[in-house]
């Protein structure tokens, strides 16, 4: 059963004088614990489907259901729990809290989750400190670390509420090509590890190579899937 499934996806924006078609006829299957990325150039589209199946904005045509739930279909309230749910979230320029300490980062998406008893959020938390390497640093604040360090623990914010699902829209952007590398290294392992669904967008043609699933956007189409080892569909 597919994790993700786009049938025909259109998205417009209407911009003051014209219609933007950012994507068009996009249909696609992602399958659970893939490891998936979108590339094309800049204005290709990939924002726009990260957006999307994200929860963040809605498709204009089509139908997205992502976790056997229609998300175009999804009141505001209802994509806000869906998110918390269901998804993680990796920026490109980290997003920390920078009055937060490295553990309260990672701790932060918890805080909207009910029922865990605090010395089982204090497990989870130590679990992913620990996963990402980053346990000696717990008590630093964000402007105290590496820019990698700041992207692991966007890693383990994003996976602490065990998400089936991990969006990253150009995560390796603000990085150099070696940190870039670390880091898809560890989404890759926490894939791995948690079974946790990545996905993301890059245009960097290096990095590019680590997904195992890539579609390939131009002008707000699907113009390719190559999976790994060169097999096309
Ligand atoms: N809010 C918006 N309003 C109007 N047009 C938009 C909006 N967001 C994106 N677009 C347009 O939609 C198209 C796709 O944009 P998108 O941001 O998805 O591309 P991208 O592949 O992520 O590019 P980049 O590599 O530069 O991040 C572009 O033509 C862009 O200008
Ligand atoms: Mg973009």
């Amino acid at each position: 059963m597919a994790l993700i499934k786009a049938e025909n996806i259109g998205k417009n924006y209407q911009t003051e004088d014209v219609v933007v078609h950012a994507l068009q006829d996009v249909s696609f299957e992602i399958e659970p614990a893939s490891f998936v990325s979108f590339v094309g150039p800049s204005g290709s589209g990939k924002t726009t489907i990260l957006n999307l199946i994200g929860c963040l904005d809605k498709p204009s045509a089509g139908k997205l259901q992502v976790a056997d739930t229609d998300v175009g279909m999804l009141e505001r309230n209802e994509s806000a729990a869906f998110r918390g749910k269901h998804l993680g979230f990796i920026f490109q320029d980290f997003n920390l809290i920078p009055v937060l300490t490295i553990y309260e980062n990672i701790e932060y998406p918890l805080i909207m989750v009910q029922n865990i008893a605090p010395e089982e959020r204090r497990e989870r938390i130590s679990r992913m400190l620990a996963a990402v390497g980053m346990t000696q640093q717990a008590r630093k604040y964000p402007q105290q670390i590496s820019g990698g360090q700041k992207q692991r623990v966007a890693v383990a914010r994003a996976l602490v509420a065990n998400p089936a699902l991990v969006l990253a829209d150009e995560p390796t952007a603000n990085l150099d090509s070696q940190t870039a590398y670390a880091v898809i290294g560890l989404m890759k392992k926490m894939r791995d590890d948690f079974g946790t669904t990545f996905i993301f967008s890059t245009h960097d043609t290096k990095i590019v190579g680590e997904a195992e699933v890539l579609f390939r956007l131009e002008d707000g189409r699907l113009t390719a899937k190559e999976m790994k080892g060169g097999a096309k569909s």
